[in-house]
């Protein structure tokens, strides 16, 4: 094995269940092997059934509820969720997801033809996309920072965005845990060196609520998005997003409607008649993980155990992890390339997945990315190392003539 994943990145023995951590608790099917919770999280039953509850309070009088107490609800909601991420909630909005919040900052953005936006190959397609769209509309190159393997450490890392930028670079795009890669980069450093610079810097930290301990203000980025239904196991649809008070007054919503022009807080508050229920109940899935477990033992155990399960899939497989800096063992997600076999049988990595899924009832994520196929380990509480043992017997398994 590689020489990183031999320290930090692996773990001798899976960590001991947590109690009261089993699926059974979660709405996931028992059916599904789940080794995927990073692509879309999953849900605690009791998480679910709160969101539930707030639907039925919310139609059995919706003018009130809509209406009338949404504002008062928003806020107590918006004050938990920035009290758990490290944040001012008058700096922070609730929205559906980081699409949403990057695309509502990206489009707010007055970019001029001849100017770049910096981002790296390691983005999530659809950020990239969105990234895309808005140089294209203004005539502004997208440069992507490759960052293909063999990989910087975490002052290589900042120094690739370093050279990147220039007199022309008006923003830059930086994941905090990477969607393919799972690496986390030094999101600090590189906020510090943009803004020496004067360039304004977004953080895309769809993964990080949850994952690990966060302190958005502390990061200082101009604009920060987490998505809570991923590793906070929040209802589909929370998100936030956090703007720094010098650019509150320019960055709108995708969707403009009664408040423009009238505040940050206001204009973000009303989209028009929406659920809002999944970020209502953010709250509560935070709780939920606090004061079953504390989010120390649960970050702990699903770091422990997809380390493990790296360490075992790579030596039975004969394969090896990505090899990520160290500071990346903070990441309950491992990204590990697949023996070139699999492309003798399957036309796409997708197509393997999908026999995965039909055969053997096994969920986990797959990236065709830098030229090569990838498996995405995800670890969560409900997560078992009898469930990576399945994908090792398994995966492999396929008739290959
Ligand atoms: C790094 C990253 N950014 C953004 C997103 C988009 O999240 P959503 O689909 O919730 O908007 C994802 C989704 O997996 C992601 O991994």
């Amino acid at each position: 094995m590689t020489s990183s994943s031999a320290s930090a990145l692996i773990a001798d023995r899976p960590p001991k269940p947590l109690p009261g951590s089993g699926i059974e608790s979660w709405t996931l099917s028992e059916e599904i092997t789940f080794l995927n919770h990073g692509s879309f999280g999953g849900r605690p039953r009791a998480v679910a059934e709160a969101q539930q509850r707030l639907k039925e309070t919310l139609d059995s009088d919706p003018f009130v509820s809509i209406w009338l107490h949404s504002e008062e609800q928003l806020l107590a909601a918006r004050t938990a969720v920035a009290s758990f991420v490290g944040a001012d909630p008058g700096d922070l909005v609730n929205v559906v997801n980081a699409t949403d919040a990057i695309n509502a900052v990206a489009r707010s953005l007055s970019l001029d033809k001849g100017q770049s936006v910096v981002t790296t190959g390691h983005g999530y397609n659809a950020v990239t996309q969105t990234l895309r769209h808005v140089a294209n509309r203004a005539g502004a190159e997208l440069r992507v920072i490759d960052l293909h393997p063999p990989l910087p450490d975490e002052a290589g890392l900042v120094e690739a965005f370093a050279k990147a930028i220039d007199d022309t670079t008006a923003f830059v795009m930086v994941d905090h845990v990477s969607s393919p890669t799972a690496m986390l980069f030094p999101v600090e450093e590189i906020v510090r060196m943009c803004r020496s610079r004067g360039v304004p810097v977004m953080v895309d930290g769809a993964h990080a609520p949850g994952m690990f301990d966060l302190d958005v203000e502390a990061i200082g980025a101009d604009f920060y998005t987490g998505n809570l239904h991923k590793w906070v196991s929040a209802p589909t649809g929370a998100a936030f997003l956090h703007v720094s008070p010098e650019h509150q007054s320019s960055i709108h919503p995708t969707i403009i409607s009664h408040y423009y022009s009238e505040g940050f807080q206001p204009e973000f508050r009303w989209l028009g008649t929406r659920d809002t229920t999944a970020f209502l109940a953010a709250p509560m899935a935070i709780d939920w993980f606090r004061t079953n477990f504390s989010w120390e033992a649960v970050q702990s155990h699903n770091r422990q155990l997809v380390s493990w399960a790296t360490g075992v899939l790579c030596d039975a497989w004969q394969v090896e992890p990505l090899d990520v800096p160290e500071s990346s063992a903070a990441c309950s997600m491992r990204t590990i390339a697949l023996p070139g076999s699999l492309q003798a049988t399957f036309n796409e990595v997708e197509d393997w997945r999908d026999w995965l899924r039909r055969d053997h009832r096994l969920d986990v994520a797959v990236h065709d990315w830098a030229g090569q196929w990838w498996v995405r380990l995800s670890a969560h509480i409900y997560n078992r190392p009898e469930d990576y043992q399945r994908l090792i017997d398994v995966g492999l398994s396929f008739d290959s003539r």
